[in-house]
């Protein structure tokens, strides 16, 4: 079964044609990076605009990377919640006529499944076993998940502020690297030493998290290292630090959100000791360090990671994701009336 699957949640525009959920014929992504690197984050607007123009390119060449024409895809699939409304509509809109003109089913994915679902691209041989735990890290979420079979997702921890990515974003941005923050420090951070700045782990006792403090805690460490007032504007602080200071700062910091991540991860698999894979799941899961630590220090249990470049946003996720859905039952999505939810949780 070859589908298609579309992308447009935040600022990358994706389509890619996947068989069988796992085999890539094809992933196309067109990322908007350039333009925000700019104005150092995501507009929306101007993302919505990205995608209108890009879309039908992109979904063209993903059909012709897998030499394949509209008679050969049996299915088409499209991220519709959560994310950016005006990026959704995008691309859902442009599944729907797509499904109507050609006569296809169409899916609609949660985004956070999408991630998860990028760990089965690749060799069926090596797929993660169920129970399995899935760590969803991106630049809008922070999420443990218990998953006890396919399609089936309970949120066992979450974040109550910031997201890790949006944390790595925002604390690029005091040390005066470009956007996005999470390979602008995971780079600058290779030279750094990590054990230079003590920074402090959240108190959040049960399975949840909270970021925003470690991005204060580095604004604040920031301040001190330069002999500034706390009252001095977080937008100048990178005048006043050397490279070397900043590697430092980059690595301390990437060094504590993954210890802190790592820490919650052990936490979970104690209170959930059938848990028979580690899946990790965003953006932030492309993160080397990362990957390092989680194969040392979680080694009594098979660890997935995506292949890098399927960290991201893509379409071939997507595909993967509906892939599943099918077959675990689900019905197409009515494309006359699908719908976009910007904000819904992977529960409901
Ligand atoms: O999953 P994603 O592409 O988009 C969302 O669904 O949010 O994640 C984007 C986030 C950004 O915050 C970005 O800084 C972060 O992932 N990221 C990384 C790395 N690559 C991307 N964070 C840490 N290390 C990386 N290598
Ligand atoms: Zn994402």
């Amino acid at each position: 079964m070859k589908i298609l699957g579309i992308e447009t949640s935040c600022d990358e525009t994706a389509a890619s044609v996947v068989e069988d959920g796992n085999k890539i014929l094809s992933n196309v992504v067109v990322s908007q990076i350039d333009i925000f690197a700019e104005y150092g984050g995501v507009i929306p607007e101007v993302a919505a605009r990205s995608h209108l123009e890009v879309m039908m390119p992109v979904i063209n060449k993903a059909l012709s990377d897998a030499s394949c024409n509209w008679d050969d895809i049996d299915a088409i699939a499209v991220t519709h919640a959560p994310g950016l409304l005006g990026s959704l509509l995008i691309g859902t809109l442009t599944a729907r006529t797509l499904a109507i003109l050609h006569n296809k089913p169409l899916y609609a994915t949660h985004h956070l499944k999408s991630h998860v679902y990028a760990n089965w691209l690749g060799s069926p041989d090596i797929s993660p076993s169920f129970p399995l735990l899935a760590v969803v890290i991106s630049g809008g979420h922070t999420q443990l998940l218990y998953m006890k079979e396919h399609d089936h997702f309970e949120i066992i921890g979450t974040t109550h502020d910031d997201a890790i990515g949006e944390c790595f974003d925002k604390v690029a941005k005091i040390l005066g690297l470009p956007y996005p923050g999470g390979p602008s420090i995971a780079k600058m951070a290779l030279n750094g030493d990590k054990n230079r700045y003590k920074l402090p782990h959240p108190n959040v006792s049960n399975l949840d998290f909270s970021f925003s403090g470690l991005k204060t805690a580095v604004l604040r460490a920031v301040q001190k290292e330069c002999g500034l007032p706390i009252s001095h504007p977080s937008h100048d602080l990178k005048n006043h630090l050397s490279d070397s200071q900043v590697a430092d700062f980059a690595a301390s910091f990437q060094k504590t959100a993954v210890d802190i991540l790592i820490e919650k991860i052990r936490m979970a698999v104690d209170e959930y000791p059938n848990i028979k894979s580690i899946v990790f799941a965003g953006g932030v899961s492309a993160n080397l360090a990362l990957r390092e630590e989680a194969s040392s220090s979680l080694s009594s249990w098979p660890v997935f990671f995506p292949e890098p470049k399927l960290s991201g946003d893509n379409g071939a996720m997507v595909a993967a994701a509906a892939y599943y859905e099918i077959k675990s039952g689900v019905e197409p999505a009515d494309p006359f009336k699908l719908n976009i939810y910007p904000r819904i949780s992977i529960e409901d």
